[in-house]
Formats: structure tokens, sequence, C-alpha cells
């Protein structure tokens, strides 16, 4: 008999699963993802997305970590022993993203404590590269920021200790105060700022609908894209929680809880973003296009400038902003360590509390990459080279291997089915055997022609135009990395007895 771990209540899974998929990618990515893809007509593809790759790939994930009771390389491994490497693939893409999402948490923490006495000053973009992280060429390291380093220290000792302390004591715990804490604060912000003068002119840039957006592919490949890391999807995450599921568990309900809370917390974010972004473009006299911007740009510059002009309460509001992504942060960055911390604690049999000690160390060493003075291209570049060549292709290889390659879809769809109150129908099957492979095959076509092009033909421009030797081993090297090491951990020899199905006695009910 196999004592895997598990959750104490149904809730304390379902909060688990939200706190992984609601992060970083819902508050800075999403509000730009939206408004660059056709505004509120992005919620058509959106939407579609959610319900034909999100939702299913979601169940099916839950339904093999559920079946197979395992982290994402024993549950591949013992769905078919060929598909252990996507398992692993799956868990070096994790443990890439974790090296560099805890940094960005490193920075909003650093940001909480600027917030006190808004110490990025009047020009926040020059603050964040030059005061704070002090960036060198692409390329160089320059040495640590110490700005950065320490908080981050915090963040690895708080996240392994969390880890440390096992699914129960410590992750469900953990989110069973984030999340919470984060719903409140962050409904405070979305409610101060729909009632800033100015909200509604973002509002309406955010929702005027373009529709002949819809007739752009890449639209369509930047929703399945926005779904797939918002919904920590197709980078083992949910896998491995499903795997601490007592055997009396719902899955599709779970799911649906699960994928539709997310997006609705995504919208939240979309209102919040554009009511704060239309009060400045009104303050400035100019458009609210004019004001947005993505990722970094967006939480680190953009956001402090509008702290800047906020009519009162400035400090606390930056505060609440900031310390908000450090708790929505801290949650999925839990769920993106676990999937090693599962993986190599069934491969080599040995305790959780050493594959923390091991396996977290090791990134916590490599994140300090992340720290230099260089840190800011290295991010950049690993973020969209990973989520492209890692999480999109592997959430393609995933899908194609399950539905075709081994045909396991009415397996599963009939263990879900058994224990859950939603029946699955035949939208499940045409969503993971058509409609998901043809979009996602289409994005990585366009992609790999892209970067190819880029990488062979000068005059194109790489990424972010970043030179070519930066692109090679700061993008290529690290993406590719991620499924040689994962094919090198599967060539490796498992220790003990999880090479068959276990049998776990313990069924608590969770339901
Ligand atoms: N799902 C997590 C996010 O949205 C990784 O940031």
């Amino acid at each position: 008999m196999e004592n895997r771990s598990q959750w104490g209540t149904r809730a304390g899974f379902i909060l688990a699963a939200a706190g992984s998929a609601v992060g970083l990618g819902n508050i800075w990515r999403f509000p730009a993802t939206a408004f660059e893809n056709g505004g509120g007509a992005f919620m058509v593809p959106y939407l579609i997305a959610l319900l034909t790759a999100g939702i299913p790939i979601l169940i099916m994930e839950f339904t093999m970590g559920h079946k197979y009771r395992g982290s994402s390389p024993l549950s591949f491994k013992r769905m078919n022993k060929n598909t252990e490497w996507i398992g692993w693939w799956g868990v070096l893409v994790a443990f890439v993203i974790s090296t560099y999402y805890s940094v960005i948490i490193a920075w909003a923490i650093s940001y909480s404590i600027f917030s006190f006495n808004l110490n990025w000053g009047s020009d926040p973009t020059a603050f964040l590269t030059g005061s704070y992280l002090q960036t060198a060429a692409p390329g160089e390291f320059g040495g640590f920021v110490p700005g950065v380093l320490i908080p981050l220290i915090i963040v690895w000792l708080v996240v392994l200790g969390i880890l440390y302390r096992g699914v129960k004591k410590g992750i469900e715990i953990a989110n069973k105060i984030f999340i919470p804490t984060l719903a409140v604060v962050f409904l405070i912000i979305v409610i101060r700022a729909i009632t800033l003068p100015g909200a509604f002119e973002g509002l309406n840039t955010f929702f005027t609908p373009d529709f002949a957006a819809l007739a752009d592919p890449d639209v369509w490949v930047a929703a399945y894209g926005q779904i797939f890391f918002s919904m920590s999807i197709a980078f083992a995450i949910m896998i491995t929680y499903a795997s601490y599921l007592p055997r009396k568990s719902d899955i599709t309900n779970n799911a649906f809880i699960v994928g539709f809370g997310n997006s609705s917390f995504e919208l939240l974010c979309g209102i919040g973003v554009f009511s704060v972004l239309g009060f400045m473009a009104v303050g400035q006299g100019v458009g609210v296009n004019e004001v947005v911007e993505g990722g970094v740009g967006l939480a680190f510059m953009v956001f402090p400038s509008i702290i800047n002009e906020f009519p009162a309460l400035n400090e606390l509001f930056g505060f609440l902003f900031f310390a908000s992504l450090v708790l929505a942060g801290m949650s999925s960055l839990i769920s993106i360590i676990e999937t090693y911390v599962s993986g190599l604690s069934d491969k080599f049999k040995i305790s959780r509390q050493k594959a923390v000690v091991f396996g977290g160390g090791f990134a916590a060493l490599v994140s300090l990459i992340f720290a230099t003075r260089g840190g800011l291209n290295f991010l950049d570049a690993a973020d969209y080279f990973i989520n492209q060549f890692g999480v999109a292709a592997l959430g393609l290889v995933q899908v194609v291997a399950v539905a075709w390659f081994l045909r396991k879809l009415n397996d599963l769809k009939s263990h879900a089915n058994e224990i859950s109150d939603i029946k699955i129908g035949p939208w499940w099957n045409i969503s993971l055997m058509f409609i998901t492979p043809v979009v996602l095959g289409y994005n990585m076509f366009q992609l790999l022609r892209q970067n190819l092009l880029q990488q062979f033909e000068t005059d194109t421009g790489n990424y972010a135009n970043y030179p070519d030797t930066f692109i090679l081993y700061g993008g290529w090297f690290v993406a590719g990395g991620a499924l040689l090491v994962g094919i090198i951990m599967t060539l490796i020899k498992w220790k003990g007895s999880n090479k068959t199905d276990s049998k776990t006695e313990n069924t608590e009910e969770a339901k």
C-alpha cells in the first residue's frame, strides 16, 4: 500500500487549485493581452478557449492525477511507460518558471515596502530599471542587486517552509489563508478603482469590441496561450494536485469551479486595471490606449505612476496592490514547486522534506541569476521561450499523446463520470481530439516559423530585438534544456516499487 498525502477537505483542494490558477498571469497579463487582442471582442475567443481547451484539459489533468495517483511523471508512466518523458518535461518547465516567478514576487515585496513612502518618485519607469534593478545590457550579469536578493531569499524561505510542512498542514492551510485574504484585498482595490474619475473611459476602452480582431488567427492563439498559463495547465501542476485527492472525490464539478473561478477573477482584474488606466489617461488628457502596457511595465511602471496620482490614501492602495501580487504569486509558486517536490520524491523514493531541500534549494540557487543586474533581460527571454516552447508545446504534445496515440480519452472519461456530479459528454472528446490540437498545432507552426526565421534572417529581428547569441542561450537553451533534462530524468531508473498502479486504502471523504 502506498501512503500518498491527501487534502484534508474538498474546500482545501479547490482553494489550492484556485490559488495555483490565480496568479501573476491574471493580474498583469490578462488585461493587457485582452486589450491588445480586440478588447471586448477578446472575450469571445477567450471563452471559447476556456470551454474547448481550459476546462477540458483541466478535467483531463484532474482525472489523470486522481486515477494514477502520482506526480506528473509517475501518472504519465502509469498511463503508458513510453510517456513518462512528457511528465518530466512538464516538471522541468515548472522548474524553470519557478526560478523567475519567485523573482517577480520578490520585486512585489520590495514595491509593497516602497509604497509606504512612494519611493519610486515621479518617474517610476526610470526608478525600476535604474535605481531599483540597475539593469545591465542583455547577456551581462553585472553582480547581485541587494534590493532583489534579500526579498528573494525571503520568498524561498516562506514557500519552501510551507511545502516542507506537507500537503494538508502546509499547502492547504497556506491557501486557506492566502486566497480569502486576496479576494477581500482585491475587491477593495477594484471598488476604489471603479469609483475613480475616468474609470468609465477605461472600461469603455476595455469593453468596446473590435470584431475585426476575431478574423485574426493570432488573437485566437493569444486567447489559448492566456488560458494555459492562467489555469496552470500543461505544466504538471494540476496532475500533481489531483493526485492528493481522496478516492471519493468529485472531479468535473471541481474543474468547473476552479476554471470559472479563475476566469471571474481574471475579469475582475481587467475591470480594476482598466478603471485605473482610465483615471490616469483622463488625468493626463490622453487616450487610454497611450497608457496601456503589458507585463512588467504595467505592474511596476504604470501602476506606481497611477498610485502617485490617487486622490487619497496613495500609500495604502500602493501597499494593497503589491501585497495582492505577493499573495497571488506565492500561492501559484507553491503549486509550481510542488510539481518537482512530488516528482523527485516519487522517482527516488525520498521524503517530501528531502525533495523540498534538494529540489527547492537547487531552484533557489538558479533563481539567483535573475537577481543580478542583468536579471530583467534573462527573465524576459526565459519567460517568453518557456511559455511558447514549454507550456504551449507541452499542451499540444500532451493532448495529442493522450487523445490520439494512447487513445485514453474514453477511459479517463469513464473514470471522471463514475465519481463526478456533472457527467462529461462528447464535447469533451471533440475539444481534445480536434479543436485544441488544431489551434495549438497552428500556433506552434507559426511560432517556430517566426522565431526560426528571426534566428537566421538578421533583418527580421529577434524577440524583443535581443542579440542572436543572447536569444540562443537565454531563450532556446532554456526551453530546449527543459525537454532535454526531462528526457534524461526519464532514463534514470526508478527506486522502489512505483512501477505498478498503487492501491490506496484511504477512502477519506472529501466530496
Ligand atoms: N496560473 C498562474 C498564473 O496565472 C501560474 O500566474
